[in-house]
Parts: structure tokens; sequence; C-alpha cells
């Protein structure tokens, strides 16, 4: 950030970005100020670092560092190898530090959620099979339900992008925080980059206007620390961050076992890992690097012979593939938020964008093809640093089923189905009626299971015993808890 002692326009045309300022004579007094604070907020030299590095001359691409790359190791569930006897060990000691109130519940929802097309934030989309209940209010009843098996208050930090805070906030003040405490809740903005055209220079959105976009998921850390939300944490003895992605409903947010892992690894950042399905499945995989450090590779970025590679068993070698699940320490985020560590910077990456823009006659262009570059941050490139990084496997249908585009794969209908199966799955275990299609797991009716009710198998084993009778499942049935419906 770049306190401004002089007009940030001078700077501007000294560094050849004199073109942000070209409408600004004709701008009304209010667009001047508006423009001039996005201005002041920008990094110049990182702008340019950034282009130069990543633009102008990228590196030479990782072949020779995938010939360092091992796969990391990861702790398989008990169904696959893992021992019994830890798992409850870190089962029992992540629900100590939920009982502690020593964790907090963090959402990241600043993106921009383009390929989903939906018009309001990621986070109000209605993503249930019956209740159509939203993402948000997904995340909100897990919380609560934690909140009712551990006897505290669980704060839920929320990171929004100036793109949707408003009617982010908005609408759960409009639903009530869902039933959480208002002041538990708390929101904040991630950082904003602007986007550079092929020669580096700044677009304006608008002709009073820079072209801003979120600076990434990794622009969490510095957010959680530039917002005061670590500080809170500390006044509030919260040392465990639980992080997911706003898209994903299927989430734990909460999960005993993972904080627990996390704690007993004495870990800085831990993550959960799942099988690829296939090699060119479209997530990063967790690698360990030449110098012995934890990392996660792009999808993109694997080589394919590795992507290919398999085991003595015939598994894909390099399968531990990353889901955007961690846990961190809330010192590890102040370290890396602060940037007080020289040794522990997050790099930014590069994405060609088609970004709507004024030219230079001030006509409004909407591009076609891509036509500028943006700067992101990656919140999994924060692994390398972190000491102690522990890794545990998670089966897909307990976790993971994010809504990332308006059709085919990671779409609303691929999560519906998905919490289809798991509500089927879980009557079946219970012994309830349900009459399941052996193909495909969808039960033939749709109903729901809310979090209050039940958020994993074993929760409902016991909601469905402690009822007077089995419930019966109809199209539509809602189980809920007796105190919501
Ligand atoms: P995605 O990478 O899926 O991006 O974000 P997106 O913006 O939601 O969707 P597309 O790519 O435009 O279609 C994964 C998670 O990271 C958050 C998103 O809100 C989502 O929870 N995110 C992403 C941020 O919070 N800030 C960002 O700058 C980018």
């Amino acid at each position: 950030m770049v306190a401004a002692m002089i007009h940030p326009r001078h700077d501007y045309e000294d560094r050849g970005q004199g073109q942000v300022f070209r409408f600004f004579d004709d701008l009304a007094a209010e667009q001047q100020d508006e423009l001039t604070r996005q201005a002041s907020n920008i990094d110049l030299d990182e702008v340019e670092r950034l282009y130069q590095t990543l633009v102008k001359n990228p590196g030479a691409g990782n072949e020779s560092l995938a010939d360092e790359l091992q796969p990391a190791e990861f702790v398989p569930l008990p169904e696959n190898g893992g021992s019994e006897v830890l798992w409850k060990e870190a089962y029992e000691t992540g629900e100590a530090a939920l009982r502690a109130g020593r964790v907090a519940a963090f959402t990241v929802a600043g993106g921009q959620g383009t390929r989903l097309g939906f018009d309001g934030p990621k986070g109000t989309f209605p993503v249930t099979p019956v209740r159509n209940a939203a993402l948000f209010q997904v995340f909100a009843e897990k919380i609560r339900a934690a909140e009712a098996r551990y006897g505290k208050p669980m704060p839920w930090f929320i990171m929004t992008s100036v793109i949707n805070h408003e009617p982010t906030v908005d609408f759960f003040e409009r639903h009530g925080h869902f039933g959480l405490d208002p002041e538990r809740v708390h929101f904040f903005s991630q950082g904003l980059m602007p986007a550079v055209d092929e020669d580096g220079k700044i677009l304006l959105a608008e002709k009073g206007s820079i072209a801003l976009s979120p600076d990434g998921h990794g622009g969490s850390l510095r957010a959680l620390v530039r917002s005061g939300a670590i500080d809170r944490m500390e006044a509030d003895g919260i040392d465990t961050i639980s992080y997911f992605q706003v898209d994903n409903p299927l989430v734990r947010c909460l999960d005993p076992a993972f904080i627990g892992f996390h704690l007993l690894g004495n870990s800085e950042m831990s993550s959960k890992a799942l099988p690829k399905a296939y090699p060119e499945e479209k997530v990063g995989v967790f690698c360990r690097d030449g110098d012995g450090r934890d990392v996660v590779i792009e999808y993109s970025d694997l080589p394919e012979r590795l992507a290919n590679e398999r085991d003595a068993a015939g598994e894909l070698r390099f399968r531990a593939g990353s889901i955007a699940i961690h846990i961190f320490d809330r010192d590890f985020v102040k370290r890396l938020g602060t940037g007080a560590d020289p040794d522990a910077v997050l790099p930014f990456h590069r994405a060609h964008k088609k970004v709507p823009h004024v030219d230079e006659s001030g006509n409004a262009v909407s591009p076609t093809d891509p036509n500028a570059w943006k700067f992101e941050m990656f919140v999994f490139d924060s692994l390398p640093f972190a000491k102690n990084p522990v890794i545990i496997e998670t089966a897909r249908e307990d976790d993971f089923s994010p809504v990332k585009n308006a059709e085919g794969n990671d779409s609303p209908q691929t999560c519906r189905d998905d919490q289809l199966r798991q509500y089927a799955r879980w009557a079946k275990a219970a012994g309830l009626e349900v009459s399941v299609d052996a193909e495909t797991g969808l039960p033939a009716v749709a109903f729901e299971v809310t979090p209050t009710f039940a958020d994993t198998e074993d929760r409902f084993l016991e909601a469905v015993a402690a009822l007077d009778s089995k419930p019966v499942i109809v199209d539509e049935t809602v189980l809920d808890c007796p105190d919501e419906e």
C-alpha cells in the first residue's frame, strides 16, 4: 500500500501509467476523489514487478522442478489403512479444542463466481435439494450444530470483496444471521489488484474507475491481518482457523478429526486431500519438492507423465488432490499476512482474462478474447512456508462437491445429486425405508437432512435413534431439528 503524500496523478504519470488519469479533468469532484482513492491504494512497484516477472519474462516452467517432485505424505483414512486409534485420538483432541472455544470458521467468499453466472454473491445461491437453502445458510447451520454440541459460540469470519460485500452482509441481516449471534459473524473485504493490458498499462473500467479485481483466495491471509480479524481472534482466545470455500456445501466446516490432527501435529497449516478420480482431474496435487517442503502443484503445472504415473498397487502415484480445505494456525497467518517474514511471501500468479474497459477515446470495450492480465495469490502457496504441515485423507462424498459451473461437472445439478446421495447413504445406514438406485446411489425421492438435525452419518444415526419412531421418507421430506420445524 502506498501512502500518497502528493497527488498520485504525478506519480502515475512519472511511471508511465498516466492513462489512469486521462479523463480526470472531465470528472465530477466525487468521481475524482474516488479515482484518487483507488489509485492511492495501488502499489505501482508491485504492479510493475508482476508485469515484468510474470508477463514479460515468465519463468522457464516447471519441467526441471518436476524431476525433483515426490508425492507428499498424507494420513490415510482408517478404511484405507490409517490407524483407528490415531483417528480417534485426533477426533477427541479436536472436540476438546472446539469445547474450549479455540476454533473459528473462516469462509472465503470474495470470488466473482463468473463460471456459475449467478446474479448475486455465490454464498446466496440456493443449493439444497428441497429447501433450496443458500450456501451461507448451510454453513450457518453446520456452525450452529457445532455450537449446540460443544456448548460454545463458534465465531465465523467471512471474507468478501468490494464486488459483493454489501449484498452479502445484507443477505445475513435479512435472514437474521440464520440464527447465529450477529456479534459472532464477522465480515471483511479482501484486497484488490488492477488489471493491466498487454503492455502493462493499468486499465480503466470506466473513465473514473480502475479495472480492479479481488487479489485471489491467497489474499485472505493479508486481509485477515489488515482487517483486524487476527487481532480479534487473539483477543478471543482463538488460535485455530478452519478455512473453507463458499462453493462447497458438503464441507465439514468444523471437523473435529481434522482439527485434532492439526493440533497433535503441532502444525502451522493442515490440509485435506482426496484421491484424484482420474489423472486429468482439475485439482492441484500435494507434492514434496526438492527441498523436502510440501507444496501444491496446480493441475496445469503437473507434467503429464507424473499425472499418469502409477504405483505398484496400480494407483495414481500423485493422487493426493487438494480441495481447498485447510486449518491455519493463527500466528502463522499473522506471519504471512503481515509480510513481516521476507522468506515467507505468497507469490502472485497471472491470469489472461477478458476485461471490459474504456479505450483512449473513452469508448466502452467488451473484449471477446482475453485482453488483459490479472494477478492473484493462491492460498495453497502458503503450504511450503508452514512448519509441520499435516495432510489427511478425506472421502469425496463426505466433504467435497463444489458448485463452480452453471452446467456439467461441479454444477448445481451434480452438487444436488451428491447431497441426495449423502442423505440416502445415511438413511440406509439408519435402516430407514428409502429406495436407492444401485447404480447412481440416488434416492427415488428428493429429501433433505438439515445440518442441525445431523451433519455426519454418526450424528444422523444418533438423531434417528433419539426419535420416538423412525421417520417416513417421501418426496420433499425435510428431516429437521424439532425446534426448527
Ligand atoms: P474460484 O477459484 O472457484 O473462483 O474460488 P470464483 O471467483 O469463485 O469463481 P470463477 O472462477 O470466477 O468462476 C474458490 C474460492 O475462493 C474464493 C471464492 O469465493 C471461492 O470460495 N475467492 C476466490 C476469494 O475469496 N477471493 C478471490 O479473489 C478469489
